[in-house]
């Protein structure tokens, strides 16, 4: 697997792609995905921290994304996973695994000591994962969609 900054121009069709897919996979419907929102939401992005946005490639291809970003959480800087995705015939696999190993290792490289993420209460898979990694629920949050925000306590030597 290669890593390789995203080209909002270049990548436009990918990341709506990508994105699209993953409000289905949790919410079950793309009705409330706003294409041009998400792309102006993903150009502030590459601009605060373009080397967390992040197109995951095998062989060339375009197979994946991670979003990381570092924000302020209860008056703390903590790491934020906006977005892990991986094409459905790339998962199942163990990469999602690989994703969030490249995402701790950003954190610790940016002196985070701690991420989280937000994942929909149906999405059993990424819950899964996040959960056999070390990830604990926080809370529930409710914006357009109920969501459960899970978070990380990164240790210094794992
Ligand atoms: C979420 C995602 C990154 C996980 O990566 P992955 O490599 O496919 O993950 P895995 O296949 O290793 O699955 C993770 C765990 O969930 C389990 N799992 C798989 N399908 C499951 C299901 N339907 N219900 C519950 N657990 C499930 C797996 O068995 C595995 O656990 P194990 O290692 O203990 O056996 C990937 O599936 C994906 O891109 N999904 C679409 C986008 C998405 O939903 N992103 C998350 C948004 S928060």
């Amino acid at each position: 697997m290669n890593f390789r900054i995203i080209d909002i121009e270049k990548d436009k069709d990918f990341l709506i792609k990508f994105r699209k897919d993953t409000y289905i996979q949790s919410f079950g419907t793309e009705e409330g995905f706003d294409e041009i929102a998400y792309l102006n939401r993903m150009e502030e992005r590459i601009n605060k921290c373009p080397s967390g946005q992040l197109i995951v490639e095998e062989d060339n291809s375009s197979i994946g994304q991670i979003g990381l970003g570092i924000d302020i959480y209860c008056g703390t800087q903590i790491g934020y996973i906006n977005l892990i995705y991986l094409l459905s015939e790339y998962r199942g696999k163990g990469l999602g695994k690989d994703l969030i190993s490249y995402a701790e290792n950003f954190f610790r490289d940016m002196n985070v000591s701690e991420y989280h993420l937000r994942v929909s209460p149906t999405n059993e898979r990424a819950i899964q994962l996040y959960t056999n990694l070390g990830m604990v629920k926080l809370m529930e949050e409710n914006e357009e969609h109920l969501v459960l925000r899970m978070r990380k306590i990164l240790s210094c030597d794992t």
